[in-house]
């Protein structure tokens, strides 16, 4: 019989073949959950421009087996289909397409059916806000209130004695407590002192005792209040605290202003808030930036990481390199945009919410020397120094009695009403909160009424009779669920941007307004923020030519004239992993994308090596790739790109110790088998990294710090932390 037995022998080797699979899965398998305890050696000499291979065997032998896996596996499929094969799409609504995630077909190129800016040179795909996958891990939340009885002191402006009455409401006093029938009521002024450091060094002066109510001097700008008991001290009833804008009465001398009318310019700001977020959690806001007025500007895309460097662009112009060559002590200091406006005649102001850890005026070069007219950075840290403070992750969210951000926007609508009332003299407020926005993906949605009736308080106080206001974003979520959907990349890079022209402007200026709504959906950055808000103080430049060129970005121009329709991420200045002008393919993860990532991990540990952070922070190692894509030139028209022979990938990988999660776009030249201008800073960290980077202050650095633990560290972690790099190697 011998077609039982081939038969036979048949069965015997498909047994020994599936045997060996099994062990073959087995292997690699326990290689990979070995990989933490690799000993890792030596970190390699710095000057090499080409990557010496340091893996262990171990580990050069698998990435080996996966490629010749990957190549036999590629060849059998290339062999299978000669007819085109049919893309899996799957429609999510009406407007786009959602990619399945547990889906691995490595075939799946969707092209999106809507764009937010489709041109040739830029296709920025459309991201449903409310896709089905958003929709599953929205969560509103409702902001804790840091009070809950009535508030019972209030101030309002005397028109005819010009002065501010403070008024206590003694009924409200009373029903908070029914034992005391007795009170006193006192403020104390808080004062800057004028020394170097005034937020450092606020003077809370003795208690002025009054009855009922009492006019605040023209010396007063923010005040602790307090009743208690007559008969104890001690029975505190309330205790606020009230800040003030004390305009001086200049009207008489300013008769020599431009015969040409000048707008007020209101920035109000909302940390970390996409354009797509917005939509989804502040629904009462976004209608109201959607009456006639308004203009979004859709094309708008984030050029760096973090705050910082986004508002620095926005507000000076500059780049961070560049800010730290230019405001040097001995040059002229930085050119902010509050010096400009001042120049032009304006009164200024600038206000944010967070004073335990302010986001944007720290200590840095350039920064100190932002002067403003009206500045509530140190009144609320005197405030805070006073009162009690309570933090929610990392942000001061109540300070006293109330919310943060409440001082802030009190502080913009007073300052709004003042001028609007005294009208003689044009405003520019630059007023930023983040302290809830950036606190989570959703904390938004607490905060949409009180924003709402913010915004319907200013427009009560004619702020937008006559102001121009900008409402906008630094960057969208930068951690977060919302950072694991196949959307994040967008979420990420698309801030909100709108823009209010009063009914004057827009008749004034016609032409201005016809280009903001033209360019709704073309590509536009920082750059031309800055630039806009420096047209607005040179309104007679009626084309691009007559603004001076920013030496920082010449292609950059104002949002009130025209942008060209073909615009590249290059010509707004925003750098390639910042870009959403381009599609993306998916790519099977395969030994050459591990092994891309890894390099991507060497040059993190590299960088960390020059910047001496390894003294403080441990080395990192790749623990495994969760995402390849290949970049698709516009060109291409949607075919996968190649210019010349570097290949664009973005990737998403882990690493260990646990955990940290990134996002590189790394520019591949397959010919020499190296990347090239990976810069670091630039690599996005997507999980939160709080609480693992304590140790050091840098924000760009902190992304990649995982602090030493306590227990003893190993020996090679020892050798990396003792290794010191003294040159620095062009890239
Ligand atoms: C406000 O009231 C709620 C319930 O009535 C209570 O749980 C909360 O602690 C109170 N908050 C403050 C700040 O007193
Ligand atoms: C005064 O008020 C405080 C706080 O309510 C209380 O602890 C204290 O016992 C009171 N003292 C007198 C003498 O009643
Ligand atoms: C207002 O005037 C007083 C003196 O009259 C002066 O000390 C103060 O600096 C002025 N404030 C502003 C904001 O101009
Ligand atoms: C615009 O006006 C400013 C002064 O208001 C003047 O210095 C400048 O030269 C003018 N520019 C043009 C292009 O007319
Ligand atoms: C960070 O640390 C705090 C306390 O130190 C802890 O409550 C919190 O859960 C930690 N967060 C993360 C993401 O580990």
């Amino acid at each position: 019989m011998p077609r039982l037995k081939r038969m036979l022998m048949l069965r015997k080797y498909v047994f020994i073949f599936f045997g060996v699979l099994l062990v073959f899965i087995w292997l690699n398998y326990r290689n990979k959950s070995n990989e933490q305890n690799i000993v890792f050696e030596q970190f390699p000499a710095v000057a090499k421009d080409i990557l010496p291979d340091t893996s262990p065997p171990n580990l050069i032998a698998r990435e080996q087996q996966i490629r010749e896996m990957i190549r036999a596996n590629r060849m059998r499929k290339v062999q299978q289909t000669d007819e085109p094969k049919v893309s899996k799409i799957r429609f999510a609504d009406e407007f786009g397409i959602s990619f399945d995630d547990d889906d691995d077909s490595l075939e799946m190129v969707a092209k999106p059916t809507r764009y937010l800016v489709n041109s040739m040179k830029c296709k920025m795909p459309f991201a449903d806000p409310f896709s089905r996958a958003v929709m599953e891990v929205l969560k509103p939340s409702k902001l804790k209130s840091c009070s809950n009885a009535t508030d019972a002191f209030r101030v309002q402006y005397d028109d005819q004695a010009k002065h501010y009455n403070l008024i206590v409401d003694r009924d409200i006093l009373l029903k908070l407590n029914p034992l005391v029938s007795s009170v006193d009521c006192s403020y104390r002024k808080i004062d800057t002192l004028d020394t170097e450091r005034p937020e450092h060094n606020s003077n809370i002066n003795a208690p002025v005792y009054f009855r009922g109510q009492c006019a605040l001097p023209q010396d007063v700008e923010s005040i602790m209040v307090e009743c208690h008991d007559s008969f104890n001290r001690s029975r505190i009833l309330q205790r606020d605290a009230i800040i003030v804008i004390q305009v001086n009465d200049t009207s008489k001398n300013t008769e020599n202003r431009p015969v040409e009318r000048q707008p007020s310019v209101i920035v109000l700001g909302l940390g970390s808030m996409s354009r797509m977020n917005f939509q989804r959690t502040m629904p009462k806001t976004a209608r109201f930036v959607n009456q006639m007025g308004w203009f979004e500007l859709e094309g708008y895309n984030k050029m760096a990481d973090t705050t910082i460097p986004n508002l620095l662009t926005m507000l000076s112009g500059h780049t961070m390199g560049q800010l730290e060559n230019r405001c040097t002590p001995e040059s002229d200091g930085c050119s902010w945009i509050w010096s400009d406006y001042k120049r032009a005649g304006y009164v200024t102001a600038l206000a944010e919410d967070n004073v335990g850890e302010a986001a944007f005026l720290k200590n840095m070069p350039g920064f100190e020397d932002v002067a403003v007219d009206y500045d509530l950075r140190p009144l609320l840290l005197g405030i805070g120094s006073a009162l009690s403070m309570y933090e929610k992750s990392g942000y001061s969210y109540c300070v006293g009695r109330r919310l943060s951000i409440s001082y802030v926007y009190e502080f913009c609508a007073q300052f709004a009403a003042s001028f609007a009332r005294k009208g003689d003299r044009p405003v520019f407020g630059f007023f930023w909160s983040n302290t809830i926005t950036q606190s989570s993906n959703f904390a938004a949605s607490g905060l949409d009424g009180i924003f709402a009736n913010y915004l319907n308080r200013l427009e009560q106080a004619k702020l937008f009779d006559n102001s121009i206001v900008v409402l906008v974003s630094d960057h969208g979520a930068r951690d977060g669920v919302l950072m694991d959907l196949s959307d994040s990349f967008l979420e990420e890079r698309l801030p909100l941007l709108h823009i209010y022209l009063p009914p004057w402007f827009r008749s004034t200026y016609p032409q201005y307004a016809h280009a903001l709504a033209m360019n709704h959906n073309r590509l536009c950055s920082n750059f031309d923020l800055y630039n806009t808000l420096r047209h607005l103080i040179q309104l007679n430049a009626t084309t691009p030519a007559m603004l001076p060129v920013l030496a920082s970005c010449p292609s950059s121009q104002s949002l009130l004239h025209l942008l060209p329709t073909e615009r590249s991420c290059q010509d707004a200045c925003v750098k390639e992993h910042w870009c959403t002008c381009n599609g993306f393919e998916r790519q099977s993860l395969d030994g050459e994308m591990y092994l891309l990532g890894k390099r991507v991990v060497y040059h993190i540990n590299r960088w960390m090596l020059m910047q001496r952070y390894n003294e403080f922070c441990q080395r990192l190692g790749l623990q495994d790739m969760d995402m390849a894509e290949q970049k698709m030139s516009y060109e291409q028209n949607g075919r996968v790109g190649m210019y010349g022979s570097i290949v664009v990938y973005r990737l998403r990988f882990r690493t260990y110790p646990y955990v940290g999660k990134f996002q590189a776009t790394v520019r591949y030249n397959r010919e020499l088998e190296s990347i090239e201008d990976l810069h670091v800073p630039d690599i996005s960290r997507l999980n939160s990294y709080k609480n693992s980077s304590e140790c050091i202050k840098d924000d760009v650095a902190k992304k990649f710090c995982f602090c030493y633990p306590k227990s003893k560290l190993s020996g090679a972690m020892k050798e990396w932390q003792a290794q010191k790099i003294s040159t620095v190697p062009a890239f």
